[in-house]
């Protein structure tokens, strides 16, 4: 049976991000996978996909904030963080932070990120986008692998050795996806984080290493 809103905001989950100053418990999953494969290694310039609340996007700010005095510039950096995130929900705004109400398989969201980043490469693309369920299992993991096809295109804004995360539902077009995943990252992880729901169909997947 589904939680009521209630016994969801009870959850001590729920309560630690609201101790720590996150907007949902979400931005858990994503120190998960940070504490397993550094995704945000001298990340600078970062795009979030699917934000509202904005979990994800306050994570990033912390380490967009903290890559600039950590990292030097014997190799790689930049002395500025650029973080943008989009989604069709509104968001509440986060200082420092480029925040869109839009639709990412918008033509016009490609223009917004050649705008922003001034046609440079990303260090690193987040995204926790997902459909609204309709409880069918079959037609909602079909029409999150669609969507996750096309946020699988816009990695062309990723630069060489990028890094990239996104939430896939396991189901029958998994595999595939997976294997274009493949052709695209060097190396490509699967995480059910720690603080994802044990039900829950959903997984993330991580590439690393963008290819040439
Ligand atoms: C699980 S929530 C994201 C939570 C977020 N990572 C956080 O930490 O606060 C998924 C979001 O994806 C968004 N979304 C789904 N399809 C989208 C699309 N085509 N364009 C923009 N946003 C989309 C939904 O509106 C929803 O807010």
């Amino acid at each position: 049976m589904p939680k009521s809103s209630e016994e969801h905001r009870k959850e001590p989950v729920y309560k630690k991000a609201k101790r720590q100053g996150y907007r949902a418990r979400s931005a858990f999953k994503l120190l998960d996978v940070q504490k397993r494969y550094n995704i945000f290694k001298r990340a600078f310039y970062i795009l979030d996909l699917g934000s509202t609340p904005g979990s994800w996007l306050q994570v990033a700010k912390q380490f967009g904030e903290s890559n600039i005095k950590k990292y030097n510039a014997n190799y790689y950096h930049r002395d500025h963080y650029k973080i943008m995130g989009v989604d069709i929900k509104r968001l509440s705004p986060i200082e420092d932070v480029k925040i869109l109400k839009m639709d990412l398989t918008s033509p016009e969201f490609q223009v917004e990120i050649n705008s922003y980043f001034n046609g440079e490469k990303l260090d690193l693309i987040l995204s926790d986008a997902s459909i609204n369920k309709s409880g069918n299992k079959f037609s909602d993991q079909a029409r999150q692998i669609k969507l996750c096809l096309k946020i699988l295109e816009l990695t062309k804004n990723l630069k060489i050795k990028g890094n990239f995360l996104i939430k896939v539902f396991q189901g029958a077009d998994f595999e595939g996806f997976y294997k274009k995943m493949k052709q695209q990252f060097i190396v490509v992880r699967s995480l059910k984080p720690k603080s994802s729901n044990k039900k829950s169909n959903e997984i993330y997947l991580i590439g690393l290493k963008k290819k040439y």
